[in-house]
């Protein structure tokens, strides 16, 4: 009987060993502290949210990408976020988040919420295939911000849906365009970001959608009455 608990008690052990050389490890520091973003971030965001949405935002990615499995993700150890006394808004390199302490001081309105979006958007860069680096850049900012939608995340400054002048524009006009062909196809998305593991072509959207991405987008305009 105690031979039996010492091995179920073993198991545990190495399973919870298991997990936790698996686990992402996520770090915060604020380099801004002398700024008044940096002191805005410290007062009504905090390295405590942080660490808390960051995981968050992962799993959430996860599963939208349809990757239950370790071996269907990027291999990343380590995510870290930085609050740095920069301009613009943040920019993801390295598994490193950059996020502009001015912006936090700038910005009117909710910022753990405009905070939060922006993170789930520069996380999705951490963990999205980018075809090799041969897929257009409007697309990889687009599905970072379809992420950034479907977390409902959405900020009320986005274009609305059917707006736009081409597919590959990026951000909030790709990401409309991408949850309408996402509506054509239950996880479109995450079958694209698939595909987008070692390449990319546009006869993607033909295999998955039967289109090719120059017909969707006009029908996708079409839908809206051409909306500009
Ligand atoms: C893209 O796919 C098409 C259709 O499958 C193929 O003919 C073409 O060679 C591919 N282009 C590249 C660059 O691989």
């Amino acid at each position: 009987m105690v031979a039996h608990h010492m091995f179920l008690l073993s198991l545990l052990v190495i399973a919870t060993t298991m997990q936790a050389t698996h686990a992402v490890n996520y770090v915060v520091t604020n380099n801004a502290r002398n700024t008044a973003g940096g002191v805005r971030f410290d007062n009504e965001i905090g390295a405590d949210y942080s660490r808390q949405i960051l995981p968050t935002a992962t799993d959430f990615i996860w599963r939208i990408f349809q990757q239950p499995n370790e071996a269907d993700r990027k291999s990343v150890q380590q995510v870290s976020l930085f609050i740095d006394n920069m301009d613009g808004v943040a920019y993801t390199v390295n598994n490193e988040i950059h996020f502009s302490a001015n912006y936090i001081g700038g910005y009117s309105g909710d910022v753990k919420r405009e905070f939060t979006g922006v993170i789930y958007h520069e996380m999705t860069h951490v963990w999205q295939w980018n075809g090799n680096g041969q897929a257009p850049g409007g697309l990889i900012e687009g599905i970072a911000d379809f992420v950034r939608l479907k977390a409902n995340y959405a900020p009320s400054h986005w274009v609305r849906a059917g707006q736009g002048d081409r597919w590959d524009q990026g951000y909030d006009v790709t990401a409309r365009f991408l949850d309408y062909c996402n509506s054509l196809r239950n996880g479109f998305v995450a079958e694209l970001n698939k595909k987008m593991r070692s390449g990319y072509n546009a006869s993607y959207f033909v295999d998955l959608l039967g289109k090719t991405v120059d017909q969707l987008w006009s029908d996708y305009k079409a839908m809206y009455g051409n909306s500009k």
